[in-house]
């Protein structure tokens, strides 16, 4: 059975707007949770759908190359830091992780794999078995893939009072330890992680950490997969998350806001590992439909044309000032913190002890959609209220949503 945020029935979107069977409208915040990044019925993106329907929705690319197709790999590999010149479509996250563990298993000749706690990558079995945000993500499903080890995720709050270094040291003492005692590194074909973990509640991986994962890697042939699926696109105020902390990864997993809302997703190598995974180790029959690729190209036109990594940075600071403002009146709000437009607020039933309050936050997001704002919550307690405005959200937007937020706490 599907979970649902809202027992509301959508009619149609306009903008930043999404409009209930009743009429009703609501400032959408949560955008299909990071998918639909430009908003609705985007004039651009809804242009390119429409063209390339009529031109051409198949075939797979199994049939060999399709121009949008192409056009938007070699576009997607251009955000990207070199080495990483090479592009794989697919359709969903899941799918993209599901890759990037097959690549990194096939070229390494590894088994291994190194996971974080309180990581979300997907629904499907290996997505699944690097997962641990949730407990009923996994439950009835073991056994799961075998050879997954999980490590701490450095999340600074409450236990590290902010302090990202410190936080890093210990993960990567821990990390190391974990390969002097569990698994050689050299059984380890991959570390995957998300630069911000997303479902697990909104929390930035301190640049010293992914720098020092980077070195870990480098030291003993070990693939870095870098899950942007729900930090990339200009979410954070660069184009990807792992940019903060000046790395490169080996494996880049990109999906949501990829195509403003039609199902497409990717991983992003340097052409060797392709190379060295082999033709057809992988493959899909709906991957890089060139509807789909035809909605991504104009989606990165957009961002392109309208600067939108600088519009999420500056609006990111907006919006975490104002959150700021909130946390230092309100005494629910134990933390408020992410990169640009990925922000998350923690609500606590004591700044002392940083105890989940993921009732206060629950009803707070029942209070905002009854008054006109879509926020979303996440983490294991549901603690956290995530914040993923579109990338071109304006400031009058950002404002009226601070303002909402602020009235529905006074009501929760
Ligand atoms: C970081 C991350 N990875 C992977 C996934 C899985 O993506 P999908 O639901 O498209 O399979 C998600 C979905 O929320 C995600 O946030």
């Amino acid at each position: 059975m599907l979970g649902r945020y809202f027992e509301r029935s959508w009619s149609h979107g306009e903008g930043h707007r999404l409009y209930d069977t009743s009429g009703a409208a609501y400032l959408d915040f949560a955008n299909g949770i990071a998918v639909t990044a430009l908003g609705h019925h985007h004039p651009a993106v809804t242009a390119a759908i429409h063209a390339q329907v009529d031109r051409l929705i198949g075939p797979t690319g199994a049939m060999g190359f399709a121009e949008p197709v192409a056009r938007l790999a070699g576009m997607v590999a251009d955000t990207l830091p070199a080495p990483i010149d090479t592009v794989m479509f697919l359709n969903s996250g899941s799918e993209a992780i599901e890759a990037a563990l097959k690549l990194a298993r096939r070229v390494t000749g590894r088994p291994g794999i190194v996971a974080f706690r309180g990581g979300f990558h997907g629904r499907t079995f290996g997505a699944a078995s690097v997962t641990t945000s949730n407990l009923n993500y996994r439950t009835g499903y073991e056994p799961l893939l075998p050879s997954v080890y999980f490590a701490p995720f450095p999340a600074v709050y409450p236990d590290f009072g902010g302090d990202g270094a410190a936080a890093s040291r210990a993960c990567l003492a821990i990390l190391a330890s974990l390969f002097e005692t569990v698994i050689a590194p050299a059984q380890v074909a991959a570390i995957v992680i998300e630069p911000v973990q997303g479902e697990g509640g909104y929390y930035p991986a301190p640049p010293e950490f992914l720098v020092g994962l980077r070195a870990l890697c480098d030291d003993h042939g070990i693939l870095l997969i870098m899950d942007e699926v729900q930090s990339g696109y200009a979410r954070t105020g660069k184009m990807w998350a792992f940019e903060h902390a000046g790395i490169v990864p080996d494996v880049v997993c990109i999906a949501k806001a990829i195509a403003n809302g039609l199902p497409l997703s990717a991983i992003a190598t340097r052409r060797d590992l392709q190379e060295r995974w082999g033709r057809s180790a992988h493959g899909t029959t709906y991957g890089g439909n060139p509807v789909a690729c035809a909605a991504g190209i104009a989606v990165l036109e957009t961002i392109e044309a309208q600067d939108l990594i600088a519009n999420a940075a500056a609006r990111g600071e907006q919006l975490s000032a104002g959150l700021q403002r909130f946390q230092a009146e309100d005494g629910r709000i134990g933390d408020v913190r992410g990169p640009g437009l990925m922000v998350g607020v923690e609500f606590v039933k004591d700044t002392e002890s940083g105890e989940p309050d993921g009732a206060t936050a629950d009803a707070l997001v029942a209070q905002c959609a009854d008054d006109g704002l879509l926020v979303l919550s996440c983490g294991r307690a549901h603690q956290v209220i995530r914040w993923i405005p579109p990338i071109d959200v304006t400031a009058a937007e950002i404002d009226e949503a601070l303002a909402i937020f602020w009235g529905a706490l006074g009501k929760v």
